[in-house]
C-alpha cells in the first residue's frame, strides 16, 4: 500500500475478529513503529505483546483497577471491564521510558512515542489488520503498569487492539487542515 493510502484510509476499528495475527505481521508492525523520530536517539518506547491466555490476565487486572477506582459497581460492570481485553486476538501496549539524563524531556519522549504509534497504526493499515488506540482508566492505573512490568509513574501511552477487521473498513472523510493552519510568508 502507498504511503499516502495509509495515512488517508487508517481508522480506528474497534470490531475484530478473533483470529490470530501472525508473529510476522507483529514484528512488521513493532519494526515500523522504531523508525519513529526521537530526541537524542533515546528510543524511549515500550511494546508489551499480549495475545493468547495473556489478555485473559489482563483483563482480570483491569477488572480489579475498575473495582478499585469504582468500590461501589455492580459484578456485571466488572465482568464487562474484565472482557475488554479479549476485544482482540493482539494487543500491543505502548509504554514510555522516563527521561534518563537532565536534558532528554519528558514531552518529547511522549511525543516519540505517539509517532511510534501512529507509525504502528500506518502499518497495521497497510498489513490489512484493523487497530484501535485506546486508553482509558486502565492505562493510568498502577496495577496494571505493573503487570505490563512499567513502574508506576511511567506513562504507558495506550493500548492498540489489533485484529483483522470484521467488516470491510469504510472510506474515512475528516475535515481538512485549513482552519487548524496559519500561513506566513
Ligand atoms: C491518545 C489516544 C487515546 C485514545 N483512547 C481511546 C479510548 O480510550 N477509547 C476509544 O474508543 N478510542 C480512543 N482513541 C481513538 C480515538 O477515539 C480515535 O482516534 C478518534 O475517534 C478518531 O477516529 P479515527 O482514529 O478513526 O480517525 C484514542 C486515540 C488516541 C490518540
Amino acid at each position: 500500500m502507498e504511503l499516502f493510502e495509509a495515512i488517508f484510509s487508517r481508522q480506528s476499528i474497534g470490531d475484530l475478529r478473533p483470529d490470530p495475527v501472525p508473529r510476522e505481521l507483529v514484528e512488521k508492525m513493532l519494526a515500523a513503529a522504531v523508525q519513529a523520530p526521537n530526541h537524542y536517539k533515546v528510543r524511549p518506547w515500550r511494546f508489551i505483546v499480549i495475545s493468547g491466555a495473556a489478555r485473559e490476565e489482563l483483563g482480570e487486572v483491569m477488572a480489579q483497577s475498575f473495582g478499585a477506582q469504582f468500590p461501589s459497581v455492580p459484578p456485571e460492570a466488572l465482568e464487562k471491564e474484565r472482557a475488554k481485553a479479549l476485544r482482540a486476538p493482539l494487543i500491543i501496549a505502548v509504554g514510555v521510558d522516563k527521561p534518563s539524563l537532565p536534558k532528554v524531556l519528558e514531552v518529547e519522549n511522549l511525543a516519540a512515542v505517539a509517532a511510534a504509534c501512529q507509525n504502528l497504526l500506518l502499518a497495521a493499515t497497510a498489513l490489512g489488520l484493523g487497530a484501535k488506540w485506546r486508553t482509558g482508566a486502565a492505562a493510568l492505573d498502577p496495577r496494571v503498569k505493573e503487570w505490563l512490568g512499567l513502574e508506576a509513574d511511567q506513562h504507558l501511552l495506550g493500548m492498540i487492539y489489533i485484529g483483522y477487521p470484521a467488516s470491510e473498513p469504510q472510506p474515512v472523510n475528516r475535515p481538512g487542515f485549513e482552519e487548524h493552519t496559519t500561513w506566513k510568508s
